[in-house]
């Protein structure tokens, strides 16, 4: 008999074939997310699942799942399985870090140049048909080139946004909970600030840092406060690194020029002060969002399954066993 496993939301058809080799499959491919209720319910008779991030692994729920022997997120971000409660029920928890470095990179910087540039708010005058002809003054943006770059958080996909920067020559400071070794400092021509330098210096300030209690509103009201009143502010990490009201405010009151934004607090309900303002972009949750890149997320996650169930150890575990 094969393992029962579940697959909480859709996924790639090759991705189930790959699963249904090894398992018996249950997969919610109408892709509603299932409440907390439904989840335990369906994960109560199973030894795996191949999970996302609007899945909450916590303490109430691994006590419903005496089966349950591992939880493979399709994210690298984890902050919606409590590590803690996973490993006293010995569940192996896992995420799927390295693959979407590069593409969430890149959307960060499809949310700088649109901030910077002001692309969302001229493409919906144009759409609204409130274009009646070229003015010198017309959506006046901010250069990229030749700014200041301050990244928070020169992990993985910080460095790649510093390396991106580059083309841009631009100047990159950064800043982090550890300096990072000065190949990488050489390779992304970046050098350490600390919080208040980055905050006063960077034309645009990038957030790459995990979400944890230790991030939480890691940028709120005192931190717009110190950054140029013409800065502007790129969040691709994770809601809740960021204080969102805090920020409608600073971006309502003028405190900073504009916002690029791909993630939020309370996810997928978005504070509607966002919504009426013009000087923010904003997306939803789509940073690694290339075709090649979710693909290689959902096979990764499938081979941490894999081997979590067939005695070996997943490529990707965050917990120790
Ligand atoms: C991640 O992998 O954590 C991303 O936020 C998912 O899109």
């Amino acid at each position: 008999m094969k393992p029962k496993v579940l697959v909480t939301r859709e996924v790639f058809d090759e991705v189930l074939e790959y699963l249904s080799q090894h398992f018996e499959v249950t997969s919610n491919q109408s892709d509603v997310p299932f409440d907390p209720g439904t989840l335990a319910s369906k994960l109560s008779d199973k030894e795996g699942a191949l999970i996302t991030l609007s899945d909450k692994i916590d303490a109430t729920l691994l006590s419903h799942c005496p089966k349950l022997k591992t939880v493979c997120n399709i994210a690298v971000g984890y902050n919606n399985i409590d590590l803690e409660a996973c490993t006293k029920a010995k569940v192996m928890a896992t995420n799927t870090p390295g693959v979407l470095d590069d593409t969430t990179g890149d959307f960060t910087w499809a949310l700088i140049l649109a901030t910077a540039r002001r692309l969302t708010e001229a493409e919906t005058y144009l759409r609204k048909g409130q274009w009646d002809g070229w003015k010198l003054k017309q959506f006046l943006g901010m250069d990229v080139h030749h700014a200041t770059l301050g990244i928070f958080g020169l992990g993985r996909i910080g460095q790649v946004v510093a390396r991106r920067a580059i083309g841009f020559e631009m100047k990159i400071i950064y800043h982090d909970v550890r300096r990072a070794a000065s190949e990488i400092e050489q390779a992304c021509r970046t050098s350490f600030v600390n919080k208040d330098e980055l905050l006063g210096q960077a034309d645009i300030v990038t957030i790459h840092v995990p979400y944890s209690p230790a991030t939480h509103h890691l940028i709120g009201k005192q931190e717009l406060e110190k950054m140029k009143p013409t800065a502007i502010l790129i969040n691709a990490s994770r809601g809740g690194v960021v204080d969102d009201s805090a920020l409608i405010e600073a971006l309502r009151s003028g405190t900073i020029a504009g916002a690029g934004l791909d993630v939020f607090e309370n996810e997928p309900k978005l504070n509607q002060g966002f919504l009426e303002l013009k000087n923010v972009a904003l997306a939803p949750h789509i940073a690694s969002s290339s075709r090649a890149t979710r693909y290689n997320m959902a096979m990764l996650a499938a081979k941490n399954l894999v081997a979590a169930l067939t005695g070996e150890k997943p490529p990707n575990l965050l917990n120790p066993f």
